[in-house]
C-alpha cells in the first residue's frame, strides 16, 4: 500500500527549481497564444525550450501521450493533444506543462484568452483561477484536510452557476508525475487525510460552464465536456512547509 510521501526541504528545493522552469515556459507559451498560431507550434516551443534548459518534457511518451504539452481549447477539459488546430479570436486555451529537472517533476497550467475574451469565457476563466488560489489558501490553514479543497472550490464554482469536473483530479508529485493522494476538487461527504508538512501536490480544478460530465474522444486522451460548453483549468504545484503553503511553480 503506497502512502502520501513526505519531502525533505532539499527535495522541495529541487521541485522548486523545476517549477521555476515550468513557470518560465508557461509564461513564454502565453505569448504564443495568438490568433493564427497552431497548437503544434506551442508543442514545438515547449519541447525545445525545456530540452535547452536541461530538462525533459514529462508528457512526451507518458503512458503513450504523443506530445510534450497538453493544449486544451474551448470545450476540451484536459489532455488535449497539440495538432494542426489554429487558434482564433475568442478561443480559450489551457496550456499544461510538466517538466522533469534533475529527477524532480513540477506541473502547472493556465488558461489563456486568444484575442479579446467573450464575457462568458471571461467569467469562467477568472472563476477557475479563483478556485485554484482559494484551494491553495485553505491548504495553509490550521488542521487543513484534503477535503477542504473541494469544499471551497465547489462553493465558488456554484456561486457562478458553474460545475466542477469529477473525472480528473490533482495529485501528489515529486520523483514521479502522479503520486498519492488524489486531490479531489469537488465536495465530498467524508473528511479527507490531513494536509501535513512536507507534502507536495498539485491543485488543478477544471471548471465547466455547464454540466461537470466529460466524454473521452477516440484518441483516448482528449476529454471534452459532454454538453459541448466551455471548460477552464488552472494548476500549480504546492508544498506544505513550516512557514505555510508555498507555490513551487512560480517564475524567479
Ligand atoms: N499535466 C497533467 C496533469 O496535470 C497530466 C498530463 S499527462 C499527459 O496531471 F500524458 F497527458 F501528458
Ligand atoms: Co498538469
Ligand atoms: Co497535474
Amino acid at each position: 500500500m503506497s502512502r502520501i510521501l513526505i519531502k525533505t526541504p532539499k527535495e522541495i528545493e529541487r521541485i522548486r527549481d523545476c517549477g521555476a522552469l515550468v513557470a518560465e515556459t508557461l509564461a513564454k507559451s502565453k505569448e504564443m497564444c495568438k490568433p493564427g498560431v497552431s497548437t503544434l507550434e506551442i508543442d514545438d516551443f515547449v519541447r525545445e525550450f525545456t530540452l535547452k534548459n536541461g530538462a525533459i518534457p514529462a508528457c512526451l511518451g507518458y503512458e503513450g501521450f504523443p506530445k510534450s504539452v497538453c493544449t486544451s481549447v474551448n470545450d476540451v477539459v484536459t489532455h488535449g493533444i497539440p495538432g494542426p488546430y489554429v487558434l482564433k479570436d475568442g478561443d480559450i486555451i489551457n496550456v499544461d506543462i510538466t517538466s522533469i529537472l534533475n529527477g524532480y517533476y513540477a506541473d502547472s497550467s493556465e488558461t489563456f484568452f486568444v484575442g479579446p475574451p467573450k464575457p462568458n469565457a471571461s467569467e469562467l476563466v477568472v472563476t477557475a483561477r479563483e478556485c485554484l488560489f482559494e484551494g491553495i489558501r485553505v491548504c495553509g490553514l490550521p488542521n487543513a484536510r484534503f477535503s477542504d479543497i473541494g469544499a471551497i472550490i465547489s462553493g465558488i464554482a456554484e456561486e457562478h452557476g458553474f460545475s466542477v469536473v469529477r473525472d480528473y483530479c490533482g495529485h501528489g508529485i515529486g520523483r514521479s508525475f502522479h503520486e498519492k493522494p488524489q486531490v479531489i476538487h469537488y465536495r465530498q461527504m467524508l473528511p479527507g487525510p490531513k494536509i501535513e508538512n512536507g507534502m507536495v501536490f498539485t491543485i488543478e480544478p477544471m471548471i465547466n460552464e455547464g454540466s461537470y460530465k466529460t466524454r473521452l474522444l477516440a484518441d483516448k486522451w482528449t476529454a471534452v465536456t459532454a454538453d459541448g460548453k466551455l471548460s477552464a483549468q488552472w494548476e500549480h504545484t504546492i508544498a506544505i512547509t513550516p512557514h505555510g503553503v508555498e507555490i513551487l511553480t512560480l517564475a524567479r
